[in-house]
């Protein structure tokens, strides 16, 4: 007879998530905070996470905060409610730690938009420059990084590094133009995006616009470069709320993955948030299907039987970490 485990390691190999139905009737609330307790396990989430996940979690932040909470946390485990990318980098961060991802296949499209091998061949053709990369990559990048960055940071960190020294900034190349806009430097951009910030439609944003005269326009630095240049505010997640709850305007079209919302009509429950509309007709916002594939479900399937587990190879780990740790040094 097979033991839950193998039936379990059956399943992920499969869907790359448990499937095991969650008992009837259960309260998932109840059973996740029964769960975290006994096994003194922590879920930190991002702010594109589903509600329930957000509103269950112990903390939600942008990628930045989320790296440095992981890198602090006294947890036995750590249960990462964002995408792989993310959970990678807290598993890197604690290599001796259990970091689990509810759904395995939660990736990141801008992340896939740098493979590796032609990475590597980029890189050779600039020999004298130094490598930033944004956190939505893989730990192979990071690994071929000098240091990391998130959209919060990535102008200091620029900032940092000598007039006269070339960068390659990769993969965003939306954020790396706008950050040559901000710091004036020269950078080499590798040619990647997130497909959710690339489909909102700059017609549809400014027709709204015109529409709602009194309110502001605020991206995240991932949208193209026509759309930051009509938005009021540019920033990382975290940046777009703490502007929301500084600003006076009362109005927000908010360009970035619909998930902000949630804790953003809880910090400013006054004022009105409007999606930015995308172009496909079939939805007004956008949304990280990535993000969304984390569930209520899967997170208590995965507090319950430890799984799916983020393996990072210990030589990769390693060299991966030392960029890691320069980005959480620069950002003290
Ligand atoms: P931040 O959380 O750094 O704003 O990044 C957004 C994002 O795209 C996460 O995948
Ligand atoms: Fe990746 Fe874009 Fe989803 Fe963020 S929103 S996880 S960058 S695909």
């Amino acid at each position: 007879m097979k033991t839950t485990l193998e039936i379990a390691e059956k399943q992920l190999k499969k869907n790359g998530y448990l499937a095991i139905n969650v008992p009837e009737g259960i309260n998932l609330e109840h059973e996740i905070n029964t769960l975290r307790k006994e096994k003194n396990a922590i879920i930190l989430a991002h702010y594109y996470q589903e509600s329930a996940i957000q509103d269950i979690a112990d903390f939600v932040g942008d990628s930045l905060a989320l790296a440095q909470k992981a890198a602090k946390t006294n947890a036995d485990i750590i249960v990462f409610a964002g995408v792989h990318f993310m959970a990678e980098t807290a598993k890197i961060l604690n290599p001796t730690k259990k970091v689990l991802l509810p759904d395995l296949y939660a990736g990141c499209s801008l992340a896939d938009s740098c493979p590796p091998a032609e990475f590597a061949n980029f890189k050779k053709k600039y020999p004298n420059h130094i490598v930033v990369s944004y956190v939505n990559t893989s730990a192979e990048i990071k690994a071929l990084t000098d240091i990391v960055c998130t959209s919060s940071n990535a102008e200091k960190i620029i900032n940092s590094i000598p007039k006269e020294q070339p960068i390659i900034f990769a993969p965003d190349k939306n954020l790396g133009n706008w950050l040559i806009k901000k710091t004036g430097r020269n950078m080499v951009l590798w040619d990647g995006a997130c497909m959710v910030h690339e489909a909102f439609s700059i017609d549809k944003i400014l027709k709204l616009y015109a529409d709602n005269p009194d309110a502001e326009i605020i991206a995240h630095p991932e949208s193209q470069s026509h759309l930051l240049k009509v938005a009021k505010y540019v920033g990382s997640t975290a940046g777009l709320l703490n502007y929301a709850k500084t600003s006076k305007a009362q109005k927000f079209i908010v360009a970035t993955e619909v998930g902000i919302l949630h804790k953003m009509k809880q910090e400013v429950p006054h004022k009105t948030l409007i999606p930015a509309p995308v172009e496909d007709d079939s939805c007004n916002c956008s949304e990280c299907f990535y993000m969304k594939m984390n569930t209520m479900q899967k997170l208590y399937n995965c507090l319950k039987y430890e799984l799916p587990e983020v393996q990072v190879a210990a030589d990769l780990s390693e060299k991966a970490l030392v960029s890691i740790e320069k980005m959480l040094e620069l950002s003290k």
